[in-house]
């Protein structure tokens, strides 16, 4: 395994946070919510957060700003993203001068003078991606970020980002049940030293466990055969999780965590239990057999 190219230790485990403050995104959201799941995975020593611009325009950032002044930010890994230009309709910029005005946006929302992690969020369709990341390498010189990161770029996408060697770290769509990406980028990142964090690490909620197979229709990206195999699997795991007196979640985590093409899982919480029962997955260690056999399960996805 090369050695990651990301200059400061990275936590095999972090939060997601687009349902704190994520209004456009997701419907009944309440802000009180948000802040104390962030106050909670700060008070669990969970030592990632993955926010947006995108997550409530700017909302996520601001609750993550006013909670971390009452926790000590050198110890929190913040990675935030941007691309969404307000004079686009929110399509996606990435010109230079775009990406340096979102930059300093978000440190300003964020309360903080750097960001850990940037990300380049989605693609535009006219900015070589050579140009953008080294916009962005321009504020890493500055101080302003420590590390850059595209997300949703194709492979080669990616490999137009790293002409000079310049990125850090991607971030895309990657689960068990969703693993395209296994093939093609991910022996790339691994070549490159760069980092890798999945984004919907529990298929947003159904690798939990706690869908049954009469809600197939609420998860339209897989057919009935598909859908059926996933709660076959899933039976599988449970029996893995009760001989670890762990959950299901807490074992799919798990397997991410053994990963070694994964640098960060960052799972979603909408309230502050969902990340005391996320982050308890940390005690779970799976043998390399159970690995393999979840590896297995869904080797199809
Ligand atoms: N770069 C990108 O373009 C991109 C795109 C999407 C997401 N992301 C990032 O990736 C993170 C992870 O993705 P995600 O949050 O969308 O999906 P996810 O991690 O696959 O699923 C999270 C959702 O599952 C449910 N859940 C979580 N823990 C649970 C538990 N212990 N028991 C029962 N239900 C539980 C919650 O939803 P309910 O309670 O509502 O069921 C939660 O919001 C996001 O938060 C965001 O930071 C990035």
């Amino acid at each position: 395994m090369t050695t990651s190219k990301i200059a400061f230790a990275m936590p095999k485990f972090g939060l997601g946070t687009n349902k704190v403050g994520g209004h456009n995104l997701f419907p009944n959201l309440k802000d009180e919510d948000g802040y104390a799941v962030i106050r909670q995975a700060l008070d669990s020593g969970v030592q990632l957060l993955d926010t947006a611009f995108m997550y409530g325009k700017g909302r996520s950032e601001e609750i993550i700003g006013d909670v971390l002044q009452d926790y000590d930010r050198s110890q929190v890994i913040i990675a935030t993203k941007g691309t969404q230009d307000p004079a686009r309709g929110f399509k996606p910029n990435n010109s230079p001068a775009f990406l340096t005005q979102a930059v300093d946006d978000a440190l300003q929302r964020l309360r903080t003078d750097y960001l850990d992690i940037f990300y380049i969020h989605f693609p535009d369709a006219d900015t070589p991606k050579n140009e953008a990341v080294a916009a962005l390498q321009k504020l890493k010189q500055a101080g302003k970020i420590r590390a850059i990161g595209v997300s949703n770029f194709s492979l080669d996408q990616i490999k137009e980002a790293n002409q000079d060697g310049y990125v850090d770290i991607v971030e895309d769509n990657y689960s068990l049940v969703h693993r395209g990406l296994e093939k093609t980028t991910l022996p790339y990142l691994q070549a490159q030293g760069i980092g890798f964090v999945p984004y919907f690490p529990l298929a947003s909620g159904l690798l939990t466990g706690k869908y049954s197979a009469e809600d197939g229709a609420k998860f339209k990206q897989f057919s009935a055969a598909q859908y059926q195999q996933i709660m076959t699997a899933l039976v599988q795991v449970r029996t893995i999780a009760t001989a670890h007196e762990a959950t299901v979640a807490q074992v799919i985590l798990a397997w991410y965590m053994r990963n070694p093409a994964i640098t960060t899982v960052i799972p979603g919480a909408r309230v502050p239990e969902q990340v005391v029962a996320n982050a308890a997955a940390r005690d779970v260690a799976l043998s390399a057999a159970e690995y393999a056999q979840i590896d297995q399960l869904f080797g199809e996805f």
